[in-house]
């Protein structure tokens, strides 16, 4: 398995550019549909296509995601600063077609828990693409990477319980349920937010999560 600072370094180098990372999306047959690509530093300043993809596809989707507010170019930019480019443990892969058609995203945290675990977040399909399968084909591409080149142990994610689409293209690539969390509903003035409850409050949730994992 990689340590942690070789991790770290890694991830550093392909989103300054030093080391180009392209990982292949294979069907079935083993042919190449597609390519996931990680989002870069120099594109978060300049390429506002993937910026307003992002901001586009969040504002639509927003019911499915834990926290939600007005979704802005301006912030999806910051957060692309703040909380992928610039996070030691986070990534951000493009979902994109052979000839560079932009269709979806999913990232991957690192070190939650401080051991050879990771959790997937962000999915996201643009509405506008109809190639069946390709998400579901990324996602096994992005866990083929993750356990094979970085060493990856378990793989997490947690998703609404009634978020059914997602959760069966998670089963499809081999997650399977372990757990549920409780969510309160917080609104305040520019943000709703879902904050996880304890077990013994779990009766009064407003909506619940599904904890998912796939082991090596
Ligand atoms: C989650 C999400 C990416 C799944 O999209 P999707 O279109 O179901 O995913 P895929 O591209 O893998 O396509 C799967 C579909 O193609 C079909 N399919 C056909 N051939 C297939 C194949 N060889 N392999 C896999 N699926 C195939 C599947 O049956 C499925 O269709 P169905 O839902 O009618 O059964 C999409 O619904 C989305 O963006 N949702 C909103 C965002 C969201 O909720 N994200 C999670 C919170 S972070």
């Amino acid at each position: 398995m990689a340590t942690k600072r070789e991790i770290v370094f890694y991830l550093r180098n392909i989103k300054n550019g030093k080391v180009r990372l392209s990982i292949d999306i294979l069907n079935d047959e083993g042919d190449k549909i597609g390519v996931l690509r990680p989002v870069m530093t120099r594109e978060v300043a300049d390429n506002s296509e993937i910026v307003s993809f992002i901001t586009k596809w969040r504002e639509h989707y927003k019911e499915n995601f834990l926290t939600q507010f007005k979704v802005t170019d301006d912030g999806t930019k910051n957060w692309l600063k703040n909380q992928i480019i610039r996070r030691d443990d986070k990534i951000l892969f493009l979902v994109e077609t052979i000839d560079g058609k932009l269709l979806g995203h999913e990232g991957v945290i690192f070190f939650e828990n401080n051991d050879s675990s990771c959790e997937l977040d962000n999915l996201v399909k643009s509405a506008d693409c109809k190639i069946p399968g390709i998400m579901t084909y990324a996602e096994k591409s992005l866990i083929k990477w993750l356990f094979g080149c970085l060493g990856m142990e378990k793989i997490t994610l947690r998703v609404f319980s009634d978020n059914l689409k997602t959760q069966a293209l998670h089963h499809r690539c081999g997650f399977l349920k372990t757990g549920e969390i409780g969510l309160k509903k917080e609104i305040g003035k520019e943000l709703v937010r879902y904050v996880e409850m304890t077990e013994t409050d779990k009766q009064t949730a407003d909506r619940v999560l599904f904890k998912m994992e796939f082991k090596k």
